[in-house]
């Protein structure tokens, strides 16, 4: 199964970790949108796309990339790195414009990581040591589960 992971990490790179662990069990690429050939992604069985979160959802560095895709008929994955302890509907915006493009959302992923953004950096950030390493053996698990479909 050809699989590419695209990922956007720019806060602590706590989504890249998330995403190296997961591309390990697939044997998987992970790109940045910038560096991904987009014809390419038609060779693709899967297709990973992930980021922090920032203001309710995945990065928009994420989000405007995958407005800018053909069509795809293809099975996706979602996940996300984000500091507040639970999920609520971070993923909603971007399984909405992977849909919106033809791709069928067969899984996501999320846990939390270490956020020092605005206030959080007042008392020294929230979630510090996140992704730990259950954060990285649990993606490892989903990643298995992917694999088997
Ligand atoms: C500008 C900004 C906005 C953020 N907004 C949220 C948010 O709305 N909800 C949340 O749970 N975390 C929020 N965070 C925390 C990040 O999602 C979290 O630290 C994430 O693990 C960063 O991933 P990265 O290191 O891969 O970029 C925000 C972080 C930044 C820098």
């Amino acid at each position: 199964m050809k699989t590419l992971i695209v990922c956007v990490s720019q806060h602590h790179g706590n989504t890249k970790k998330i995403a190296d662990a997961m591309a390990a069990v697939l044997d998987a690429e992970v790109r940045r949108p910038d560096d991904v050939n987009v014809e390419a992604l038609a060779e693709c069985d899967l297709i990973g796309f992930g980021s922090g979160i920032a203001f309710g959802k995945h990065y928009q560095r994420l989000l405007s990339w995958v407005e800018t895709l053909p069509g795809l008929d293809k099975k996706a994955f979602v996940f996300s790195t984000r500091g507040a302890s639970r999920q609520g509907s971070h993923h909603r915006a971007l399984k909405g414009k992977l849909e919106e493009k033809g791709l069928t959302v067969v899984g996501e992923f999320s846990c939390q990581g270490f956020d020092t953004y605005g206030l959080m950096k007042l008392v020294g950030g929230i979630a510090r040591g996140r992704p730990n390493e259950q954060d990285l053996r649990n993606a490892e698990e989903f990643a298995k589960a992917l694999e088997k479909g």
